[in-house]
Order: structure tokens, then C-alpha cells, then sequence
């Protein structure tokens, strides 16, 4: 006899990031549009996690990876090397910043991060500098979900409830002038915030420190906040001075998202390891890579001879391909030029139409990478109360019609919200309009009805 089998609903055998909110079925995307299967369209102008930097559907992505897809999709890294590998470390040393041009890739923006704390490390043990093992990051940074990488990051929210299983990392304070750590303000305090590294370093004992990771421009946990001029190259100087490799997570910023093709770019300030990740498969593929320099390989390979570290999709040749074709069409349409073009753009609406509004507290950006910090006092700068959830309710609502944004949450470690624009750079300004609009159309509404 034929046993029927237990029905099952498909949707709920996925274990979906969100448990409060049902989601809309996602059916087609294209450009910097997606549609849902009740055939609602929305503008995406957070780019997923400021990822789709080429835009959806792209068919040069698609052909690409088709084409390798065919000729073959799986080789191990130790076993074989690939054209398609070889071609894209190219391009990217093309672009990247003097001396960082060799690549080696993995899948995510946490591995890149953990990649390149791992590979300091073993570049000091290759140069005979075995003490030096400490890492020094910043508070409210963002690196990555993996216990190493969450480590680094100084998002206490995010870090809470695994603070028991986290590796030692050190924190200062960052480059948040709109509240400065020390109460001061630029230029006159000096940077305080980026000399606060050398006190660390020489606090922690300046032989035992590897490496310093930072954000050349804060993302997803201060709601994009570029640092003050000077202070990318005084972190240079110093991590110089006392011999520690200089990291800069490029995984947001980097393939043009500011208007460069890298962060560190706008003041030439040339880090030792770089990572990279979301624009560089621009959605289309999971791939990250650390870039590091020639010099350094070749102290590991003249000394143990291998790194020691590897993961299965690593050097993955189809991410590879979908890579190459995402940089030949930054390439060929100039995007790095027009995210810094439509990015001003964007900046200007943004100050023009929110400026005014009690509950903007700042509006700071670059490139296309913008954020709108939200508080019910402005002179104060007084954040809304966590628990009211005023970012997440106007996100919601900016969801309801139509248009999609990223947002940052308790940027003063528990009170604090921001929205985040991060959108395709073939985004056009009438796009760039409605989502301004929209958001100046939620604004208030959301605020008054949660708040009186
Ligand atoms: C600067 C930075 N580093 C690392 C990560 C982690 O990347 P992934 O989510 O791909 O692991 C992110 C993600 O938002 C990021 O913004």
C-alpha cells in the first residue's frame, strides 16, 4: 500500500534569520529593482547590505559564470591554479592600492577578516617575531559574524551574548566626532581617538602587538561614518612606528562603493593587508579576498613555505568568473566615477530634504554610502530609546512602499539608529529621489505615533 507522505511546507523548513516578521516571496530583480510574487516592486537603495554594487541581474554576470560553469566549477586549491584565478588577481591589482597585488580569495566578508588576522600573524612568526600575537581594533567597528572576526568587531549588541567564547581583542575608541569618546572636537583635539593606538600599543607592550583592523570608513555599525582628514594617515604612521601590520576591512567600502575603487585611496594611505568581500561578486556570488603584498609571501614561502590555512570553496573559480565580469563592468561603465557622482548627488538630497527635520540628528557620507542618524533631540543628540524600535518601524514602513534600506542599530552601543543608503551605482536621481522622498514621507509619521 502507498503511504502518503506527511505534508510538508517548504517555507517552513528554512530557519529564517527573522522570526517576527513573515517576508514577501522574492520572484525577479533586475537593475536596482526587485519583485515580489504578488508582483510588488521595490527599490533597492540599501543594495542588499550596500552588496549589489553593478546592480541585479546583470547578464554579463550570468554568461560568465555560465560559460565557466560548463568548462568546469570545482577544482581543490592545492591541486590546481586557473586562468580565470589568475585573470582576477590581475584586475584587482590593476585597481588596488600600490603593492597590495596578490589576492587570495574565500567566500565571505568574516573569513577575508579572519584570513588576513590569521596571515599577520603568521607573517611576524615567518620574520622572527613570534611575541607579536595581540590584536587592537575599534569599538562600534563591524567584521564579520565568526567568534574571530566578531571578536574584532566592536558592535556590543552583536557581541553580547558570546562574549564567554570571543579571542582577546583590544578596542579604542573610533573616529565618531558627532560623539567623541573624549568629549572633544576636531581639529583641535588632535586626534585623540587615533592616537589612542599608540597609548594601546604601549600599554599592551609594543613588540606583542600583530596587527590594528579598522574600517577606512565606518559602516554597519555607526551607520557609515567617514574619519575625520588625518586620521587614516596618522593610524599609518603609528602602526609603522612600532612595527604592527596595518589592516584595512575594505569588505564595505572597497570596489568603488566610495567613490574610489578603495577607501584608503582618498588620502593614499596604503595599508599591509587589505580584505574585500560583498561588491566584489556584487551579490551575484558569495566571494571575499585578502590582498597582501608581495614582500610578505615571500617570507612565508622562503620560510615554513605554506600558509597554513585553506578552506574548501576557497580560490573558488566560479566566483572567479562572476568576479571578473563585475569588474570589467565597473570597468567599462565607469561606476567607481558615477558612485562618487551620484553619490554627492544622493547627499544633497539627502541634507536638502531631511536637514530640517528635529529628528535627524546628522547626515554623513561618501560615495554611495550614506547615513541618516535619527534621535528625538537634536541639540541634545539624544538618541530614541532602543526598545521603541523607531528604526526598524521606519524601515518597515519606507518597506511598505516599496523602497529597501539598510539600517544600523544601537550606534551608542545601546540607544542610537541610523538609516543606511547604499544602493547600486547605476541607481539614476529620480530613483535617489523617491527614496529620499520616502523616507522624508515616513519620518515623522513613524516618529509622533511611537513616540507620544
Ligand atoms: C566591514 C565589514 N567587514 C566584514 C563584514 C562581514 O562580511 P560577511 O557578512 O560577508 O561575512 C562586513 C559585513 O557587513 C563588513 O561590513
Amino acid at each position: 500500500m502507498k503511504t502518503e507522505k506527511p505534508r510538508v511546507d517548504a517555507h517552513r523548513c528554512v530557519f529564517p534569520r527573522r522570526f517576527d516578521k513573515a517576508l514577501p516571496r522574492a520572484v525577479k530583480a533586475n537593475g536596482v529593482w526587485i519583485e515580489d510574487d504578488a508582483g510588488k516592486r521595490y527599490l533597492d537603495a540599501g543594495g542588499g547590505a550596500l552588496v549589489v554594487n553593478v546592480g541585479h541581474g546583470r547578464e554579463e554576470i550570468i554568461r560568465a559564470v555560465s560559460d565557466q560553469m560548463t568548462d568546469f566549477y570545482y577544482l581543490h586549491g592545492t591541486l590546481f591554479t586557473a586562468t580565470v584565478l589568475e585573470e582576477l588577481a590581475e584586475l584587482l591589482a590593476r585597481h588596488s592600492p600600490t603593492g597590495l597585488n596578490r589576492f587570495y580569495f574565500m567566500s565571505s566578508g568574516s573569513e577575508a577578516v579572519e584570513t588576513a588576522v590569521k596571515l599577520a600573524r603568521q607573517i611576524h612568526l615567518e620574520c622572527g617575531r613570534p611575541n607579536r600575537v595581540r590584536l587592537i581594533s575599534r569599538w562600534k567597528s563591524y567584521h564579520g559574524l565568526t567568534l574571530g572576526a566578531l571578536a574584532a568587531s566592536g558592535r556590543t549588541y552583536f557581541r553580547e551574548p558570546f562574549t564567554p567564547l570571543l579571542p582577546e581583542v583590544t578596542h579604542i575608541p573610533p573616529p565618531y566626532c558627532l560623539r567623541c569618546s573624549y568629549g572633544l572636537s576636531f581639529p583641535k583635539c588632535g586626534l585623540r581617538c587615533a592616537m589612542a593606538l599608540e597609548e594601546t600599543i604601549l600599554n599592551l607592550g609594543q613588540d606583542t602587538v600583530s596587527a590594528f583592523i579598522a574600517e577606512p570608513v565606518s559602516g554597519a555599525t555607526l551607520g557609515v561614518y567617514p574619519p575625520p582628514p588625518g586620521y587614516l594617515p596618522l593610524i599609518r604612521e603609528i602602526c609603522q612606528k612600532y612595527g604592527l601590520l596595518l589592516i584595512f576591512d575594505e569588505v564595505m567600502t572597497g570596489m568603488g562603493r566610495t567613490g574610489r575603487w578603495f577607501a584608503c585611496q582618498h588620502e593614499n594611505v596604503l595599508p599591509d593587508l587589505m580584505t574585500l568581500g560583498k561588491g566584489l561578486g556584487s551579490g551575484a556570488i558569495p566571494l571575499s579576498a585578502v590582498a597582501a603584498k608581495p614582500e610578505h609571501l615571500e617570507a612565508i614561502s622562503r620560510g615554513s613555505g605554506n600558509f597554513v590555512h585553506g578552506g574548501t570553496f576557497s580560490h573558488h573559480v566560479v566566483a572567479a568568473a562572476a568576479a571578473q565580469a563585475v569588474v570589467r563592468i565597473i570597468e567599462e561603465e565607469d561606476l567607481v566615477t558615477r558612485a562618487d557622482e551620484m553619490g554627492r548627488y544622493l547627499g544633497e538630497r539627502l541634507k536638502a530634504k531631511l536637514g530640517g527635520s528635529p529628528y535627524v540628528l546628522d547626515i554623513r557620507g561618501i560615495g554611495l554610502m550614506w547615513g541618516v542618524e535619527l534621535g528625538r533631540n537634536k541639540a541634545g543628540l539624544e538618541p530614541f530609546p532602543r526598545n521603541l524600535k523607531i528604526v526598524e518601524r521606519i524601515r518597515e514602513a519606507m518597506f511598505q512602499q516599496g523602497v529597501l534600506v539598510y539600517l544600523s542599530t544601537a550606534l551608542g552601543g545601546k540607544d542610537g539608529d541610523a538609516i543606511v543608503f547604499g544602493p547600486p551605482f547605476i541607481i539614476e536621481r529620480p530613483e535617489i529621489d523617491l527614496a529620499v522622498d520616502t523616507l522624508a514621507a515616513v519620518l515623522e509619521r513613524v516618529v509622533v505615533s511611537h513616540t507620544q
